[in-house]
């Protein structure tokens, strides 16, 4: 079920000072920058071959991510995310072990169009953990 590490998810208060920062500090680049509309998500994605590191500033004042950073002004790490055959399927199987769902279970999607869903931290060591969906 479980694929794989997708991406570890740093909220910031601001894209491009972050972009600067992880290339001259550590020669790392940052790729296209995205809008996710229905996360409320300004985005940009660090290559590292196995996995991700994502980069999340928020696109309106309402986005879940400016409350994130209310509490953490500096940023932080938002979320993890694990890479699985089917969302649908995942979410259910873990449903079933007593995972609760964010969101009521209303499908979601990233801004690749991948169905994704998050798990309730309480039921991750305290994580919060996105699933996305990654076909073949
Ligand atoms: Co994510």
């Amino acid at each position: 079920m479980v694929t794989g590490l997708s991406h570890v998810s740093i909220a910031v208060p601001d894209l491009e000072a972050a972009a600067r920062q992880l290339h001259d500090k550590y020669g790392l680049s940052v790729g296209a920058r995205m809008v996710n509309a229905e996360q409320g998500v300004r985005l940009a994605y660090v290559e590292l071959g196995a996995a991700k590191i994502e980069l999340m500033e928020p696109s309106r004042p309402d986005s879940p991510i400016a409350k994130f950073l209310e509490r953490n002004p500096k940023g932080g790490i938002h979320h993890f995310c694990l890479g699985v055959d089917d969302v649908g399927k995942a979410a259910h199987a873990f449903a079933q072990n007593g995972v609760r769902l964010l969101g009521a279970g209303k499908p979601q999607r990233n801004v690749a169009g991948e169905p994704i869903a998050f798990l309730h931290p309480g039921d991750f060591l305290g994580a919060l953990v996105e699933l996305e969906e990654h076909k073949g």
